[in-house]
């Protein structure tokens, strides 16, 4: 592994972290205290692009200047009633979100994997009241490779040791299918009891991992045929990231239940939601589910800024353009250590092949040395995710340092 000599003020932080804080993450070593639009700033001055946009939260760049406002504004006015009470922004904003995505009812929530939590809920209640599924047996099915967080429910149908192992014991009504096998779909379908397939349209976390054309058509036939609700996680590949507003919209697919978050806030603060008609929704009765904070009003503003900002500035269009751009740019490269180059819109991955395991590590590095930054995922995996407001301009000068990095690896 690469060492790098760090500034005293650089060292200064990361000390205060190791020292003070949970050894629960393993960060490039940069210190970041600015950032505008498609950039970070560090606390020496340098700076960045980013291409990790805060694992697709910043699809609208950095202290978007209307969100921002938004967040000022109504920070001066209220911030939080809790649910026990109304506040004049909650109706406006479900109003808003449910005619912006076409569903009933809207469920508003902070993290995404309480989003999740949220989604198989519903799908539970939905099973015992309208599907008729015998109490306490209601089974929810995943797709190998998901990532939705770190609860105990969300690691229960995790596939990757460093999420579930040494957690135990797990949430009960739980399967999984492989991702994109439709055939294993449909088998897993057979058993009555099942309530829900939940799925992420592109897996994020597993490494930017696209399932073929007429997968999401296919999953959403099989769950109408066999009365399974179809839940997709939105979270990362939602908001415009991979070139339409929804990831299920590149085949006209609607899910049951939608789920939302990240982008939500543009990277301010935690505001998920769930999406979904009446004859689910409503199945969850007063007192049944909440949380303090979810559908306050600060959330509230900030979100129909977030969602606003995303439309009229038009982010979906020009995040299809610069994918294709950047993937472009990037087979010109033709390095011999990018074995393969995906994404959809502008949420991308490169497999790095080396002999050192130590490769994709090692090239985050330097790439951050040249001013661009970006983190490996299961070993050899980079994603690269820039804000949705990246131009042509700066998208060459990114395949430019992607191109100056690659050496360190020669
Ligand atoms: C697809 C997907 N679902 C859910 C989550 C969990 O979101 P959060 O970290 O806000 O709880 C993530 C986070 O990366 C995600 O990528």
């Amino acid at each position: 592994m690469l060492t790098q000599a760090l500034n005293e003020r650089t060292a200064y932080y990361l000390q205060l972290e190791e020292q003070f804080g949970a050894h629960n993450y393993h960060p490039l070593p940069v210190v970041l205290e600015k950032g505008e639009g498609v950039f970070l700033y560090d606390v020496e001055g340098k700076r960045y692009y980013d291409f990790l946009s805060g694992y697709s939260a910043v699809n609208q760049g950095h202290c978007h200047p209307q969100i921002i406002a938004a967040l000022i504004e109504q920070s001066r006015k209220l911030t939080l009633t809790s649910r026990a009470f109304h506040n004049n922004l909650l109706g406006e904003y479900s109003k808003f979100i449910t005619h912006y995505f076409g569903y009933d009812k809207v469920l508003p929530m902070n993290t995404g994997v309480e989003g999740g939590e949220t989604a198989i809920k519903l799908a539970r209640r939905w099973a015992y009241d309208k599907k008729g599924i015998p109490t306490n047996e209601a089974k929810i099915i995943f797709a190998e490779g998901n990532f939705w967080g770190r609860t105990l429910a969300a690691i229960s149908s995790s596939t990757d040791p460093s999420s579930y192992k040494g957690f135990g014991p797990y949430m009960p009504g739980f399967g999984l299918v492989p991702y994109n096998n439709i055939a294993a779909l449909e088998a897993a379908l057979q058993d009555t009891n099942v309530a829900a397939f939940m799925v992420e349209p592109i897996q994020g976390e597993a490494g930017v991992v696209i399932p073929d054309e007429g997968y999401l058509t296919a999953v959403r036939n099989l769950c109408t045929e066999y009365n399974v609700l179809f839940i997709a996680d939105e979270i990362q590949t939602g908001l415009a990231r991979t070139g339409k507003m929804l990831a299920c919209d590149h085949e006209n697919v609607r899910p049951d239940i939608l789920i939302l978050g990240k982008a939500l806030s543009g990277g301010t603060m935690p505001v998920s939601a769930v999406l979904c008609d009446d004859d689910i929704m409503m199945n969850i009765k007063p007192g049944e589910h909440g949380s303090t904070y979810g559908g306050n009003p600060l959330a509230c503003a900030v979100a129909i800024a977030a969602l606003t900002a995303l439309k009229d500035e038009q982010m979906a269009d020009n995040a299809e353009a610069m994918g294709k751009l950047l993937r472009e740019g990037l087979a010109k490269l033709d390095s011999p250590f990018i074995t393969t180059i995906r994404g959809k819109g502008l949420l991308n991955a490169i497999v790095i092949k080396h002999g050192n395991p130590e490769a994709s590590w090692d090239l985050c590095l330097a790439l951050k040395e040249h001013g661009l930054l970006a983190k490996p995922t299961h070993g050899d995996k980079i994603r690269f995710a820039p804000p949705l407001i990246i131009n042509e301009e700066q998208i060459d000068e990114c395949v430019g340092i992607i191109h100056q990095s690659l050496k360190i690896l020669e």
